[in-house]
């Protein structure tokens, strides 16, 4: 059966994943009180249409940060992508830009930025989580001028993580190699293992270089969380305004307040 809509596309990831993966994608914090909130306040905008009018070419075109794009959306962040799929994070991006939308290369990806631009040429983006390693975000900083990278999302409202009791349940958080436990598990779907399989030992590109943070993309992803910095502030924000010279997004915002101060 051809997937249609989400709810199939759901069904599609539930049975290609491991239940540790799909649990992280499908979950949201504790009860997942404000993920069913959110989605009953969606559910409840519908649209209301004009009969009897003259047919117009459908245009959704609009512009946002500084370009004209066809669709009013683009590819958010997402972490792992690559261990969801195979060069996940290759394929999100060439799907983004063969819809002329950009697409946002999260912090915790597979692939890095130099990955991403040697294999894709549409417009790039990058998500910053802000580490106490100043000359780590240094780094990701000089990485992004490189790719050519066209705006700089910061993540603020992640510097103290909700708890994912999904996760929590699943051990993911706690999962820093693959056990004999884990690995009885990931062999429960062998298609998704063999693709994973196909493009080599996954690990975290940006950061391979660093031996502190271990092998492999769940100890580093484990390392890396370790060293968000809690204390960002908008102190933080001005020294990014200064460092970064390109377009910078403020990404989590959530108050009247907040939009005011940013
Ligand atoms: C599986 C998953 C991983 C995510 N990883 C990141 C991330 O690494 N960095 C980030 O800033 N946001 C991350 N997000 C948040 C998304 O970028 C986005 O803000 C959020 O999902 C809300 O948009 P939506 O309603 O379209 O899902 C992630 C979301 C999901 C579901």
């Amino acid at each position: 059966m051809n997937p249609v809509n989400i709810h199939d596309f759901r069904d599609v990831a539930r049975r290609k994943l491991p239940k540790i993966f799909f649990d992280y994608i499908d979950g949201g914090s504790f009860e997942e009180e404000t993920m069913r909130a959110n989605r009953s306040d969606f559910s409840r905008i519908a649209l209301r249409q004009n009969v009897l009018v003259e047919p117009r070419p459908q245009d959704l075109s609009t512009t946002y940060l500084g370009r004209r794009h066809p669709l009013p959306f683009m590819l958010g962040p997402v972490g792992f992508l690559g261990l969801y799929s195979g060069k996940g994070e290759i394929k999100a991006a060439r799907a983004a830009h063969a819809a002329a939308i950009p697409f946002c290369l999260s912090t915790f990806s597979i692939a890095s930025l130099a990955d991403l631009r040697a294999k894709t040429d549409g417009p790039l983006h990058f998500q910053l989580y802000v580490l106490n390693d100043r000359s780590l975000c240094e780094e990701f900083l000089d990485s992004a001028e490189k790719a050519g990278v066209d705006t700089l999302f910061v993540t603020v409202d992640t510097a103290i993580t909700g708890i994912r009791e999904r996760d929590v349940r699943n051990g993911f958080r706690s999962l820093t190699r693959v056990t004999p436990a884990l690995l009885a598990r990931l062999l429960m779907r062998p298609r998704w293992l063999a693709d994973i399989a196909l493009t080599g030992m996954p690990s975290v590109r940006a950061i391979e270089h660093r031996p502190e943070f271990g092998r492999g993309a769940l100890e580093q992803a484990a390392n890396l969380s370790r060293r968000i910095d809690k204390t960002l502030s908008w102190k933080d924000i001005a020294w990014l305004r200064e460092r970064w010279t390109g377009k910078l997004v403020i990404k989590g915002v959530l108050t009247p307040e907040d939009a005011v101060s940013a």
